[in-house]
């Protein structure tokens, strides 16, 4: 067992945005960030993840401030961000220039660890961001950590010795560090254990990070598990913020493995002093109704039925839309069918929605795939990337036409123009004043640009803000 395990404190990020859809302003964390800084954690996930677009969407923040501000209260932390790999903070694939500009505006505005990952986990869609970590590193002269991300998912095709070899690859590429990324809460103490142990004697000294959440509730058995095989760094969240669809708590596994004899470099004054912050915040949002009792409950559905939580809700709810719940368990075994059929894509955004989706369509259609939806369709086309394992051939026929095969996603990312700034900056004229207003806006150019026109408003004192937006 190790004798040292850090922690990442997740409650800016991934607690925020699990529990309560990242609704969390930077006014309402901003007095603790000192505290924080003096508390001895591994890392502070704080940005990226779906933070950008709730700033600019429902915030009215400007992301790239926040993290700006978050950096200068924390100078002794380091900051860290989830980045979909090619796709960035949104659901498309970028051209190349746009990721490596984006990496490089994380690091000048002070990020210090980019965990980059792929839904599919093609690791091409990871090249671009991993070099630009690299070049801008220097360039700033701070040493920025790129962190390599899988995303796990159970299925006849992904076993420990599949993903042994994924994190061979992810250190043979470059990666400074590894992550083992459960977002769906479903790895068992026992997979996490031969998974850890696989992966350990495989990669040596390369510290491996283990992120899950507690939606199911083995959160802290599998983490114990995975300790106890030599994981190096968890993912946790003070404990106010944690539980529930969030992370285990960072006080309780503080004081376990402190019996274990395990340092986790932890100050405990100072992660008490952040857990009593947050409790009125997080009781003013259960009183909002922005936290729903729910996503702090324990729902081990997904370990009964296979499908992540949110998935299954979804489902629930497109039903129920449709008066159609008496297809419900109909629907519920086409998932595992569809997915088999995309060659086993781990469920997270933006596969979980197009296998749910679809496995509803076949089911109150009455026919397979008599309707296909647009995204199967590029998936099949070969735009997210290569599938995990081989896709249906029948389908792939029935979507591309016979001997037709799918294109290399890769060829589109790459072709630098330069067009996606000029097209940014002719759209946003006068409203932009930096790089980063125009990358904003490359990003969620509708949310972008009337954030953009809110501030000018203001900075102009003319008030055009509607009640709401105040
Ligand atoms: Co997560």
């Amino acid at each position: 067992m190790a004798k040292k395990v850090l922690i990442t404190e997740t409650v800016l990020r991934d607690a925020n945005q699990s529990l309560m859809a990242t609704r969390l302003p930077y006014s309402d964390f901003a007095d603790i960030l000192s505290t924080m800084d003096k508390a001895g954690y591994y890392s502070v996930e704080c940005w990226g993840g779906a933070t950008f677009d709730s700033c600019l969407r429902y915030l009215g923040e400007d992301p790239w401030e926040r993290l700006r501000n978050i950096k200068k209260a924390m100078p002794n932390t380091k900051t860290q961000m989830l980045l979909r790999g090619q796709n960035l903070l949104g659901y498309k694939h970028y051209h190349d220039d746009v990721v490596e500009k984006f990496v490089e505006l994380s690091i000048k505005n002070g990020i210090d660890i980019i965990r980059i990952f792929d839904a599919l986990n093609d690791f091409r869609n990871l090249e671009t961001a991993l070099a630009a970590v690299k070049q801008y590193s220097k360039k700033y002269n701070r040493h920025v950590i790129a962190s390599g991300c899988i995303s796990y998912t159970q299925s006849p095709v992904h076993t420990v010795e599949k993903y042994v070899e994924m994190c061979k690859k992810l250190v043979e590429m470059g990666f400074e560090t590894l992550c083992l990324k459960d977002m769906a809460g479903t790895m068992s103490p026992f997979e996490a254990e031969s998974l850890i142990k696989g992966i350990k004697s495989a990669v040596g000294n390369v510290p491996v990070i283990l992120h899950t959440h507690c939606t199911t509730g083995m959160a802290y058995m599998t983490i114990t598990k995975a300790i106890e095989a030599g994981v190096d760094v968890i993912d946790c969240a003070t404990s106010c913020f944690s539980n529930g669809t969030s992370q285990p708590a960072t006080e309780t596994m503080f004081y376990a493995l402190g019996q274990y004899g395990i340092d986790c470099g932890l100050n405990e004054e100072a992660i008490n002093k952040v857990n009593d912050y947050f409790k009125p915040i997080k009781q003013k949002y259960i009183d909002a109704g922005t936290i729903n009792p729910k996503s702090m409950a324990t729902d081990s559905q997904a370990l009964v039925y296979k499908v992540p939580g949110g998935m299954l809700s979804n489902m629930i709810a497109n039903l129920k839309d449709m008066n159609a719940m008496d297809k419900f368990d109909e629907a519920l075994k086409e998932i595992p069918a569809v997915r088999k059929d995309l060659g086993y894509p781990p469920l997270v955004t933006p596969l979980s929605q197009m296998v749910g989706n679809q496995a509803v369509t076949n089911v109150l259609v009455g026919e397979r795939y008599k309707n296909i939806s647009n995204e199967v369709k590029n998936y099949f086309k070969g735009e997210y990337g290569i599938a995990p394992a081989p896709v249906s051939k029948e389908l792939q026929e029935k979507i591309l036409g016979a001997g037709n095969e799918p294109t290399d996603c890769r060829i589109e990312d790459q072709k630098r123009t330069g067009k996606d700034f000029e097209d940014a900056k002719a759209a946003l004229g006068d409203l932009a004043r930096s790089e980063e207003d125009i990358m904003s806006y490359i990003c969620f150019p509708k949310q972008a640009k009337e954030f953009l026109e809110k501030r000018k408003a203001a900075e102009e004192n003319v008030c055009t803000y509607s009640i709401e937006a105040i």
